[in-house]
C-alpha cells in the first residue's frame, strides 16, 4: 500500500452485526486505522437488526472482533478507543423502508459533523438476495445518489447462474454506474496474486517461456481442511463449483494466462483478464463427463480428529448432492496457451489448507548423460498464495561429490516465513481500494457474465447425473478420479508432502 489517505468518506456497513464484518472487515479497517491510512473524517454506521446501543455495539461486537481477529490484537497507545469513536450503530430491517429514511437523516448528521463531505461506500455484507432490494431502496429514499462520489461493494456470491447474475448487475445498474460497483473477490486482495502479474511481467526469465512451448502444464490447488462451518445453509446451495471455480480459480486462472497490459490502468488490465475467460473452451456434456470430476467428503480423519460426513454438518440436507471437491481441466484456445491443459482443484476437508500455482515446464529431450545420473525432474515454478507466501523454482543440480548424480536443488523465496513480516489481509487492501477509488482488485461484469458462461454449463451436466456421493473420506485429496485426471494425461498432482516436505 502507501500511495497516502483516501478521500474523506462515510462507509455503511450492512450486515455489520454479521460473520463477515466480525471476521474480516473490523479488523481490516482497525488496521488500516493503526498504519494511518484511513481517511482523517471515516465514519463507519454498522447496520443490523438487533438492538445496540453505541457502547454496547463496541464492547459486544466490534472490540471483541478486533481483539480475536486483528493481525494487530493489541491496543498501542489507545488505538482501540480511536477507532471505535469513528463507528456507529444504526439499527433498521433491511425491508423496512422508514429504517432508510431514518438513515438517511442519521448519516446527513453525521456528514455534517464529521466533514466526510458527502461521498458514501454502501457495503453490502448481508446475504445475497438481499442485495437487489437494499439497492433499490437505497434509491427509492435518496440514499444514492450521494453528494459527493458514491461506491458500492458487493460480496460473493455474484448471482448462482449468468440469469441470476445479470438480473442483479441490472438491479445494481439501476442505482449505481459499473465503475461504482466494486465486486469483491477477497482472493485478488492477496499479497501473492497480486505479486503473479510482477512476477510475470517484471522478470526476464519467465515471460519469454511463459507459453505453450515451454509450459507442458499449470496446477492450481485451493484446499481447505475445514468444513462448512457455521455456512452449511449457504454451502449447501452453491457447492465448491460456485463457490470456489467460478470466482476464485477461474481468476487465478486469469492472472497466470492474460497478456501483458498495454499499461497498468484499471481497464487495461480486467481487459486481458475478460479475454482469457472468453477464450476458455467450453464444456460441452461429454467432455464435463471426463474432465469436470466432483466430489463429497464422507466421514473421516483430519490432523487425528475424526471429522463427520458432509451430510451430517449444520444445514445441509441428509440427502445433499452438493460437491465438497471440484477438479477441473481445461484448455484456453488462444496462440499462447493452446494445448495446455491447466487443472484446477478445490475442496473442503482435504488434507492440508494450501493455495498454490505450479507451472511444470516441459522436459528436456532425453540425453544419455542425464539417465544414467538419477532422475530428471521437471523445473516448476511454484507461487505460494497460503498459508505460506512466496515463489519456489525447482531446478536440477549435481549433487556435491564425485560423481555426477544429479538432484532436484529449490530456490525458494518464503515472504512471510521472516520473523516481523505480517502481511496485510486481503480485506485491508480490498477496502483501502474501495476508499481510492480503484476498482483494479475487483471483478468487472464482463468477468463476471464469462465466467458464469464457462461453469454453467458444467452444473447444467452435473444436475442431470445425480451422483454417487460419498465418494471421498474426509483427509483424502477428494475421489480417485481426481488423480486419474492427470495419471490418464501421464502426469500427477504435485501433492504437499512430495513437493514441499520441509512445511509443516
Ligand atoms: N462469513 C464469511 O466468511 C463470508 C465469506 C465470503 C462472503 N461472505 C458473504 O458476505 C455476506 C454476509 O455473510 P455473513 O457470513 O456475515 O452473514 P451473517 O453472519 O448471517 O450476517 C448477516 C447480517 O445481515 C443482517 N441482516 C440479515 N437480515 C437482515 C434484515 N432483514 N435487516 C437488517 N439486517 C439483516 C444481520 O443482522 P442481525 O445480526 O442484526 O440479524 C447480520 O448483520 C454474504 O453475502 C456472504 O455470502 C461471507
Amino acid at each position: 500500500m502507501g500511495l497516502g489517505k483516501p478521500d474523506n468518506c462515510l462507509l455503511v456497513i450492512f450486515g455489520g452485526t454479521g460473520d463477515l464484518a466480525r471476521r474480516k472487515l473490523y479488523p481490516a479497517l482497525y488496521n488500516l486505522f493503526v498504519d494511518d491510512f484511513l481517511p482523517d473524517a471515516l465514519q463507519i454506521v454498522a447496520v443490523g437488526r438487533r438492538f445496540f446501543t453505541r457502547e454496547g455495539f463496541h464492547n459486544e461486537i466490534v472490540l471483541p472482533s478486533l481483539k480475536a481477529f486483528s493481525r494487530r490484537a493489541s491496543n498501542p497507545d489507545g488505538h482501540f478507543a480511536s477507532f471505535i469513536g469513528r463507528v456507529h450503530y444504526f439499527q433498521a430491517d433491511l425491508y423496512d423502508q422508514g429504517g432508510y429514511t431514518r438513515l438517511r437523516q442519521f448519516i446527513e448528521e453525521l456528514e455534517e459533523k464529521s466533514g466526510c463531505q458527502g461521498n458514501r461506500i454502501f457495503y453490502l455484507a448481508v446475504a445475497p438476495e438481499h442485495f437487489g432490494p437494499v439497492v433499490r431502496s437505497l434509491k427509492e429514499t435518496g440514499l444514492v445518489p450521494a453528494r459527493g462520489w458514491q461506491r458500492v461493494v458487493i460480496e460473493k456470491p455474484f448471482g448462482h447462474d449468468l440469469p441470476s447474475a445479470a438480473e442483479l448487475n441490472r438491479q445494481l445498474r439501476a442505482a449505481f454506474s459499473e465503475e461504482e460497483i466494486y465486486r469483491i473477490d477477497h482472493y485478488l486482495g492477496k499479497e501473492m496474486i497480486q505479486n503473479i502479474m510482477v512476477i510475470r511481467f517484471a522478470n526476464t526469465f519467465f515471460e519469454p517461456v511463459w507459453n505453450n512451448k515451454y509450459i507442458d502444464h499449470v496446477q492450481i490447488t485451493s484446499a481447505e481442511t475445514v468444513g462448512v462451518e457455521d455456512r452449511g445453509g449457504y454451502y449447501d446451495r452453491a457447492g465448491a463449483l460456485r463457490d470456489m471455480v467460478q470466482n476464485h480459480l477461474l481468476q487465478l486462472v486469469t492472472l497466470v494466462a492474460m497478456e501483458p497490459p498495454a499499461s497498468l490502468a484499471t481497464e487495461a488490465i480486467r481487459d486481458e483478464k475478460v479475454k482469457v475467460l472468453r477464450s476458455l473452451q467450453p464444456l460441452d456434456a461429454a467432455a464435463v463427463s471426463k474432465n469436470a470430476i466432483r466430489g463429497q467428503y464422507g466421514a473421516g480423519e483430519i490432523d487425528g480428529q475424526v471429522v463427520p460426513p458432509y451430510r451430517q454438518e449444520k444445514e445441509v440436507a441428509p440427502d445433499s448432492t452438493t460437491e465438497t471437491f471440484v477438479a477441473l481441466k481445461l484448455f484456453i484456445e488462444n496462440f499462447r496457451w493452446a494445448g495446455v491443459p491447466f487443472y484446477l482443484r478445490t475442496g473442503k476437508r482435504l488434507p492440508v489448507k494450501v493455495t498454490e500455482i505450479i507451472l511444470q515446464f516441459k522436459s528436456l529431450p532425453d540425453i544419455l548423460y542425464f539417465k544414467e545420473y538419477g532422475e530428471l525432474r521437471p523445473n516448476l515454478l511454484v507461487i505460494r498464495v497460503q498459508p505460506l507466501e512466496g515463489v519456489y523454482v525447482q531446478l536440477n543440480a549435481k549433487r556435491p561429490g564425485n560423481n555426477n548424480y544429479i538432484v532436484p536443488i529449490r530456490l525458494d523465496f518464503c515472504q512471510n516465513c521472516e520473523v516481523g513480516v505480517n502481511s496485510p489481509e486481503a480485506y485491508e487492501r480490498l477496502l483501502y481500494d474501495v476508499m481510492r477509488g480503484d476498482p483494479t482488485l475487483f471483478t468487472r461484469w464482463d468477468e463476471v457474465e464469462a465466467a458464469w458462461r464457462f461453469v454453467d454449463p458444467i452444473a447444467a451436466a452435473w444436475t442431470a447425473r445425480p451422483p454417487l456421493f460419498p465418494n471421498y473420506a474426509a483427509g483424502q485429496w477428494g475421489p480417485p478420479a481426481a488423480r486419474e485426471l492427470l495419471i490418464r494425461d501421464g502426469r500427477h498432482w504435485w501433492q504437499e508432502d512430495e513437493l514441499l516436505p520441509e512445511r509443516g
